[in-house]
């Protein structure tokens, strides 16, 4: 059997950037299945928290522990960045990329990118340049070049903003069943209706600390920290 990539152990981690600490310290463990959604006001830290754990921001304290090397741990994990970076060539070739990165043959990776392409609803514009799309394309193609990797664990920053309602339905099904599928996701968003369609669970950050990660219904109905309580009522928070 294949060791499980999870638990993610998390202690003390923090990110000073600037002369400031912009995130923590943060001590989490990240296991079981689902989506946990990340919300919290404009530079509360989300980006930075999900990159940490990712791997591409170093945390200046603290230490992140998986289950498995560090070596595999990154290769069992993709993350959709808010702006997906679009490479100069054909959207197939683009979802193919990472497939041709790990030494995969360049036909199978595109047999592959084809039927990843299908899943995110991109086969119309297939051949296409990457540049071309739409901002919705583009975010679409950004996903399925991290599903072709077919990670345990998956993140994505707010991978709906700026997208049209049609868009955004279309994404979130295919995370619903990516996840049904037992993949662990993490994401942020501004959208509290996303949230409550998509989270199992709620981390709310604000100005870098977690206060609390709670269960989707409870958080909603009884948000556990004052901030996050304030947050759901529309109040603008220092
Ligand atoms: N390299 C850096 N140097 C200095 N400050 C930084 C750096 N990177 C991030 N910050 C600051 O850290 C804070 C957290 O940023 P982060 O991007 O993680 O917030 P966020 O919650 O993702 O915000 P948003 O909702 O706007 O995406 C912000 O105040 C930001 O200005
Ligand atoms: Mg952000």
């Amino acid at each position: 059997m294949v060791t499980p990539l999870l638990p993610l152990k998390m202690e003390n981690v923090s990110v000073r950037r600037g002369g400031k600490t912009i995130l923590g310290p943060i001590t989490l463990q990240l296991a079981d299945e689902g989506i946990s959604i990340l919300l919290g006001p404009n530079g509360s830290g989300k980006t930075t928290l999900l990159k940490t754990m990712h791997g591409v921001e170093r945390p200046n304290t603290g230490t992140l522990q998986w289950n498995v090397g560090a070596e595999d741990a990154r290769l069992r994990q993709a993350f959709v960045f808010q702006s997906p970076t679009i490479l100069r060539r054909s959207v197939l070739d683009n979802i193919a990329y990472p497939l041709t990165l790990r030494g995969v043959k360049r036909a199978e990776a595109r047999d592959r990118a084809e039927a990843f392409a299908a899943r995110v609803g991109l086969t119309r514009v297939l051949d296409q340049h990457g540049m071309v799309l739409s901002g919705g394309e583009k975010q679409k193609l950004a996903l399925a070049r991290a599903l072709i990797l077919e990670p345990d664990l998956l993140f994505l920053d707010e991978p709906c903003a700026n997208l049209d309602g049609r868009a955004t339905r279309d994404i979130e099904e295919i995370l619903l069943a990516v996840r049904a599928e037992g993949t662990r996701i993490v994401m942020s968003t501004h959208d509290l209706g996303q949230a409550r369609r998509l989270g199992d669970e709620i981390w709310f950050l604000h100005a870098g600390q977690l206060r609390e990660t709670t269960p989707k219904g409870q958080f909603f109905s009884e948000p556990q920290s004052d901030t996050a309580r304030s947050y759901l009522r529309g109040d603008l928070l220092p």
